[in-house]
């Protein structure tokens, strides 16, 4: 493994470290990726499942999608590589994890300094009238309607072709301009603007450590790969981190 002496230097003096994660970094808890070959796009249409035009197209086979993806997380535990972002975040000051994923998995697993840019599928608000439902949806043959208003209940997940929650993006920019260490983990950074987050980091001058068995189009502009899953890797990188300093 690639974790050495240069990244543990770059941890000790950071002052600001800014995490991305992706789906990868929940596929050793049994979650599917998207772009792997056994990943979802490979057997699904995007346009049909995560763009509102295909929910409003056929809402409930969305719905029944989003639904099997639900209980899927839900069977599913946090694996060591969330359960170590959590002890980064209470080994260094300032430690803010972004996330592309909706699995809540590293809610779960306990960390606080999480933004989720893509919403979490365990939330859900009314197309119409926008009220929010934290939801307990049964999706058999009917798709959720609004208490309020009628409307039709949707999961607060981004879809392609919508917006990212502008709170949460103007602080990943925020912090990706100024963070000194950025760790890109479990993506295939091919989605924007949450790919973007890296590049950012690096124009700025950040040390930037790339975790994933694959290279992706990132990869040229990290400054370290380690290829390796991410609980493999983040395990050994605190391991390294506590033993350098004797903690
Ligand atoms: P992708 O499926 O595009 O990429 C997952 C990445 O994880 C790949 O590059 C894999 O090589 C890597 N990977 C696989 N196993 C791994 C492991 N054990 N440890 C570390 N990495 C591993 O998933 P995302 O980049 O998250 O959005 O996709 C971004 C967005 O595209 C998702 O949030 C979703 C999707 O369409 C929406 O649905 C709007």
């Amino acid at each position: 493994m690639s974790v050495d002496i240069t990244l543990i230097n770059k941890l000790l003096a950071a002052q600001n470290i800014m995490v991305l994660t992706g789906a990868g970094i929940s596929k050793e808890s049994g979650l599917s990726t998207f772009r792997d070959s056994d990943g979802y796009w490979s057997q699904y249409d995007p346009t049909k499942l995560a763009s509102l035009d295909g929910f409003l197209a056929d809402p409930l086979l969305v719905w029944k999608w989003y639904y099997e993806r639900k209980q899927k997380a839900i069977a599913a535990n946090p694996n060591a590589g969330h359960l170590s972002l959590v002890e980064m975040e209470r080994l260094f000051k300032n430690f803010h994890l972004f996330t592309q994923n909706v699995d809540n998995l590293h809610r779960r697993a306990g960390s606080v300094n999480l933004y989720e840019l893509h919403g979490n599928i365990f939330h859900s608000h009314c197309l119409n009238c926008g009220i929010k439902y934290n939801d307990d949806f049964v999706i058999t043959d009917k798709v959720p309607i609004c208490d309020i208003c009628g409307g039709m209940i949707r999961p607060s997940v981004v879809w392609f072709g919508e917006q990212l929650p502008s709170d949460i993006l103007k602080v990943a920019f925020e912090y990706a301009n100024k963070c000194d260490v950025f760790f890109t983990i479990g993506t295939s950074s091919e989605v924007y603007p949450a790919a973007q987050l890296p590049f950012i980091a690096k124009d700025k001058g950040a040390f930037i450590i790339e975790i994933n068995p694959n290279p992706t189009s990132f990869s040229p502009t990290a400054d370290l790969s380690i290829r390796n899953p991410a609980s493999e890797a983040l395990t050994e990188i605190i391991h390294l981190y506590k033993q350098v300093r004797g903690i």
